[in-house]
This record gives structure tokens, sequence and C-alpha cells, in this order.
């Protein structure tokens, strides 16, 4: 085998240097320098010159070019199809990522399950457990089927080989981490290490045609091995998300090369592994009884899909020094907008108070259709007043303290309606009809909508 030429990538930024140091001259962090193969392996190949000499002969019609749409492999999981666009495509490999006991290995396995149910053949390859141990999980979630193959391996050519040999249509890689190659010093899990099994296998997925799933654990500071290791590497890039004690998890793309990145899945733990839930936007209604004060409920759009969330907060008289102010599931710095927006167009000084707004179930928002819940569930918790019974609110509050219209107010509507729901406050826009529609309700400004949405 000929040598490999070799450099030193620092385990934090990545940052490459030919020559050891104690400390990363990119990203100054110490003792993070680990040996890493230095070119990418697919450049220096040889005959790869010539490959590019007959690729460029290969030039084809668009028409005739088989779209991944007709190919792409549906695992049956409603909503891993979803986020991923439709299902696996063949050749692709995709990351899924979350924190270590989040349910990675029992998803993927429901998946190989699904697959191999339907005469696929299914390829897992453990790094992580015996073969032993993921035999006792599939005993669990009902994966002990035909077609579905193990191979307990750490070596990355081992699984290499393996996947060469059963010419799987899903191979799994469980996990990236567990994984090295003989041919590079570095420990498993390290920057090199990492990226080389991660682009191994991707070539492995386009020369084979195999849809490839690997596995990895998300370290704490919320990425997989380091920022941007591998996200460049793969296809698409799936997170499985959830609150360590709670069962729901949501599932969702950060990067996808077939797919829209905006769909959420949604699941729930259960003792027989991961099902889907049936009604996700009642699923995220913290109950059902009547609203408390500090809770305001808003019709967000996650992708295409409907969800009925609660937005909570509480503003509670702070100490002495400046008061806090902290979110789970939405941007602070927006929120930080509306206290503002809420103090000079609605009077409602929030200065002396300590804020804390939270998304219900684990959710985390990013439209502005959700800014007119905050503020009205902070004027609720301020003022001590509920929401109105059977009432909603979607729109984006202007820093002038005016409303806009959420978009697609109509279908948001049409969700808030089927949830029991009698009226969606919102602001003027083409799209809310201007109090045409039976049900939207138009508020110009943030002080009207509070007057609108709160008891009393
Ligand atoms: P696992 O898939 O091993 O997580 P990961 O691969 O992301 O590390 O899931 C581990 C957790 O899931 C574990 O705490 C037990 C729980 N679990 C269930 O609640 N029900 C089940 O059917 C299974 C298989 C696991
Ligand atoms: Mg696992």
């Amino acid at each position: 085998m000929p040598a490999v030429r070799t450099q030193f990538v620092c385990q934090q930024c990545g940052g490459a240097s030919p020559k050891w140091a104690g400390q990363c001259p990119t990203c100054n962090a110490w003792n993070t320098l680990v040996e890493t193969a230095a070119a990418p392996r697919t450049a220096s190949r040889p005959g790869s010159a010539a490959r590019a000499v007959a690729g460029a002969t290969a030039i084809i019609p668009i028409g005739a070019v088989e779209s991944a749409e007709a190919s792409r492999l549906a695992s049956g999981l409603a909503e891993v199809d979803r986020v991923l666009g439709g299902g696996f495509v063949p050749g692709s490999i995709a990351l899924f990522g979350g924190d270590p006991g989040i349910g990675k290995s029992t998803l993927l396995l429901q998946v190989a399950a699904l697959l191999a149910g339907r005469g696929l053949p299914v390829l897992y390859v453990t790094g992580e457990e015996s073969a032993a141990q993921i035999r006792g999980r599939a005993e669990r979630v009902g994966a002990v089927v035909d077609n579905l193959h193990l191979s307990a391996t750490t070596e990355l050519e081992t699984a290499l080989a393996a996947i060469e040999a059963a010419t799987p249509a899903l191979a799994i890689v469980d996990s990236v981490q567990t994984l090295t190659s003989a041919e590079l010093a570095g420990p498993a899990g390290s920057v090199g290490q990492v990226r080389e099994v991660a682009a191994r296998l991707a070539e492995a997925a386009k020369t084979g045609g195999a849809c490839v799933a690997l596995v990895g654990h998300v370290t704490k500071e919320g990425t997989v091995a380091g920022p941007r290791t591998l996200e460049h590497l793969v296809d698409a890039v799936i997170y499985l998300e959830g609150e360590r004690l709670g069962a729901t998890r949501l599932l969702r793309a950060a990067k996808n090369r077939y797919g829209s990145t905006d769909e959420v899945g949604v699941l729930e733990m259960r003792g027989d592994g991961l099902a889907e839930v049936e009604d996700p936007s009642r699923f995220f209604l913290e109950s059902d009884e009547a609203p408390s004060a500090g809770a305001a409920i808003t019709i967000a759009l996650e992708g295409t899909r409907p969800l009925a969330v609660e937005i909570q907060a509480l503003c509670a008289p702070a100490g002495y020094g400046s008061p806090r102010r902290a979110t789970t599931g939405i941007d602070v710095n927006r929120v930080l907008m509306l206290i503002a927006v809420l103090a000079r167009h609605a009077g409602l000084n929030l200065t002396g108070h300590d804020v804390y707004v939270n998304v219900a179930g684990g959710l985390r928002i990013d439209e502005p259709a959700a800014d007119l819940a905050v503020a009205v569930a902070l004027a609720s918790s301020m003022r001590e007043r509920p929401v109105k019974p059977a009432t909603a609110v979607a729109g984006e509050v202007a820093l002038s303290g005016r409303l806009r219209a959420a978009v697609r107010a109509e279908r948001r509507l049409l969700e808030a309606t089927r949830l029991g729901f009698e009226r969606v406050i919102t602001g003027p826009g083409r799209s809310s009809g201007e109090g045409q529609i039976k049900g939207l309700v138009v508020a110009r400004d943030v002080g009207e909508a509070l007057r609108l949405a709160l008891e009393g």
C-alpha cells in the first residue's frame, strides 16, 4: 500500500497545517491537531484522469437523464419520507444526526425493517453496538425480518467491503464516530477519521448506487464532530431532535440536495419504537383546557404543513441588575424586538421584569408570523389576563407596531377551524381578505390585536 500523504487538521476549526504543533495556527486552540490524509482520495486516485477524459464524451440530453424522483426509495414511514423529500435517493448519502440516546438507531432500524419487509436488501453496519444488541432492539421494534443483514465492525474498509458484497438498496452505517480507516493515524471520531469515513461512504454510494444512511452523534456544541466537518460531504443532513425526557421527536433537514429543508416530521418514542404522530397539531397544544394567562396559540407553517403551537411567556419582577430575557424554541433577538415594540406602541413596559418565552412541545419556530403570538403571550402574562377562548393569532409585528397578515392566512385559518378555534387574529394584507373571510379578524396594529385577543 503506498504511504498516504498526511497533514494535521484541527479538531476544532478544521484548519490544516503541514506540521504538528501544540496550538492550532488558525483558531489558536490547544492540542487539537490530528494527523489526517492530505488530499481527497478521489483526486489522487490513479485513473481519475482517464475517467475525466471519458466523462467529457458523456454528454446526454437533459430529457434522457433519469430523474431522482423516479428512483426514490420511500421508506414507508411517512414522517421520514416527508423530511427526505419523498424518500432516500439511490447513490446518495444522508447523515442522521442527533444527541446520543435520542433514537437514531431505533429509527433507522425501523426504516430498515420496512424496506426489507418489501423484499429490498438492507445492510446495517454497526460499529457502536454488537450484533446481539441490534438483534435485541430489532425484537422490540419488530425488525427481525428477512433481507436485513448485519455487519458488526469498526473498520471502514470492512464496512465498505460488506456494502460491496451485499449490494443493498439501503446501507445504514451506525455510527460515523465509531468507524476508523486503517490508512489514517487519528483515533475514531477525530475530524480526520470522520471525514474519511463520510467521504468514502459517499463514494461507495455513488459507485454502487445504494442509499447510505450515516448516523452521527451530535457533540455538546450541537454539531457532528466539529463544526461543518461533514455537512458538505453528504447530500442531506437530517437531525432527530427532542427533549431527553419527553417522547416527542422532531425530524428536520438542515441540508437536502434532493428536497426542501422546511419540512418537519413528528414522531413519538413508544415502547416498540418510534411511531408517527397522527395529529401533530393537536399534539403540540398543551391541553384542551381553557387558556391560562401567559399563553397564546398560533398556527405556524412548518414547510407545507400548518401546526398549532402554544407560545408561553412569563414576566416576573426582576431583581437588581439587568433583567433576564431567556427563550427556548424562538430567537431571543426577535423577542427583544417585540418587547421594545410593546413598550413603545402598546404601553407595556417590561424593563423591570425578567422575561421567559417558550415554545411548547420542543418545537422551534423561525417565522415572523409567530410575532403576534409572542406579543400576546407577553401581554397576557404581564396583565394577568388570558386569551379569549377559541382564539388563535398569527401575524408579523413591524417595528412601527403595525401588523401584517401571516403568509397563507387562509390555510392557517382552515387548520385553526379544524381544531375548534373560532377566530384567528391577524394583520391586514392581501391574503387576510380584510375581514371578508369568516373567522379571520384583522387588527391594524399590535395594540388593537391585544384588545381583541385578551379577556376583560
Ligand atoms: P437509540 O436508538 O439507541 O438512540 P441513539 O441511536 O440515537 O443513541 O434509542 C435509545 C433510547 O430509546 C433508549 O433510551 C431507549 C429508548 N427506546 C424506547 O423508548 N423504545 C424503543 O422501542 C426503543 C428501541 C428504544
Ligand atoms: Mg445508536
